[in-house]
């Protein structure tokens, strides 16, 4: 029997595809490559040294997806596949929800009807809005800000409501925080197009000379040094979260909220120091105005990852810049050749 992994040629996605084959799990992944190069996918089979079946199709193309069905044993699934970007999900929104909404419903009908009611989702930290304060456990109010955010809580509420209707399905929510770093061969790792909006691929930029400064937005923050704090987790840290939790889905059924997070909050100056101190290169900086859509202070508890999933964050900081860094030493136009 095989995991569907979408969106596995993704950066989250090709992170996690690495765990499940060194966990010797028999995977499938779909991918359209709409935002991710075929080459991912094959840095997948160097550093595991194993093979998989890779089908370029759309979650939207439900025929092409019900054939990827038709010619594997699919008995659980790893949803990675949508689009991320905030800015471009508020200029562009129709792309979003159908995408994201439709992309999943297709898969749910096709997972429901070949009997592989298991799922795991990428939701995000974003569901919760503006915290009323930190840390943030799964059971704080959500509320959202832009169509991107609002496609994750529309998809939460989809899974919940498909488990009320058929109890046999087990649905994880996994909400990320902010998600960073690469895997240690420097192989794999994030790919933004055109210019980062998150801030570690600007860093990481900027301190190979791609870019000449950052620009900190804000710094009247109601934070320890007025810049934006966030929870940063180790992309090979959370793509482990998604073993532990197929693990629990092949266990039990229900639907249950995790979020994916270190605990630990740093300001954007924090980690423009650490960086500089992990890898000895120069993160030039100047304080811009704040961002619209910003919030002060975002980081988890993420004690109950720990109690159900046994899961927890295991790199620090100093690992996350280094890696973030080697990867993009190693590969400073990102995947192209
Ligand atoms: P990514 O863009 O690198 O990966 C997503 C993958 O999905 C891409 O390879 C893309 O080609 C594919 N895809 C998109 N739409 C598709 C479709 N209709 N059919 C088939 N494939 C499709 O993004 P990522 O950073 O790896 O994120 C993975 C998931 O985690 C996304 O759902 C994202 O919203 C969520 N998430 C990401 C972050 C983050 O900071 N990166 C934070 C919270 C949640
Ligand atoms: C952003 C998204 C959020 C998504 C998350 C992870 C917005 C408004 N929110 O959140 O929906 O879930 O990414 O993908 O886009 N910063 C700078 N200069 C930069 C870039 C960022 O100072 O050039 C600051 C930001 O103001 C923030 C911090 O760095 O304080 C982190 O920013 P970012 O990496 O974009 O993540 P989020 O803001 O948490």
């Amino acid at each position: 029997m095989a995991v569907l992994i979408t969106g596995g040629a993704g950066y989250i996605g090709s992170h996690a595809m690495v765990e499940f084959l060194n966990a010797d799990k028999d995977i499938v992944c779909v991918d359209n490559l709409c935002n991710s190069k075929a080459m991912a996918l094959d840095r997948v089979r160097q550093i595991t040294g194993k093979d998989f079946k890779f089908y370029q199709v759309d979650l939207l193309d439900i025929d092409k997806l019900e054939n990827v069905f038709k010619e594997n044993k699919i008995d659980s699934c790893i949803h990675f596949a949508g689009l991320k970007a905030v800015g471009e999900s508020c200029e562009k929104p129709l792309l979003y929800y159908h995408n994201n909404i439709t992309g999943t419903l297709n898969l749910c009908k096709l997972l429901s009807k070949y009997g592989a009611k298991k799922i795991v989702f990428s939701s995000s930290a974003t569901v919760y809005g503006k915290p009323a304060s930190v840390p943030i456990t799964e059971d704080f109010p959500l509320s959202t800000t832009n169509p991107y955010g609002e496609t994750k809580l529309m998809i939460e509420r989809i899974l919940k409501d498909l488990w009320v209707s058929d109890n046999e399905w087990s649905v994880s929510i996994l909400r990320y925080f902010n998600p960073i770093g690469a895997h240690k061969s420097g192989l794999i790792g994030e790919d933004p197009r055109d210019i980062p909006n998150n801030l570690l691929p600007y860093i990481t930029q900027v301190a190979s000379g791609r870019r000449e400064f950052l620009s900190v937005h804000g710094n009247d923050y109601n934070t320890h040094d007025g810049t934006g704090v966030r929870d940063y987790i180790h992309v090979v840290d959370l793509a482990k979260a998604h073993l532990c939790a197929i693990e629990r889905a092949n266990k039990q059924t229900g639907v249950e909220y995790f979020n994916i997070g270190t605990g630990v909050g740093y300001s954007v100056l924090d980690i423009v120091k650490a960086y500089e101190e992990a890898t000895g290169a120069k993160v030039n900086y100047k304080i811009g105005p704040r961002r619209p859509g910003d919030i002060d202070e975002c980081y988890a508890n993420p004690e109950k990852a720990y109690k159900i999933l046994g899961w927890k964050a295991e790199n620090g900081i100093e690992d996350m810049c280094k890696d973030a860094f080697n990867w993009q030493k190693k590969n400073p136009n990102g995947y192209e050749e």
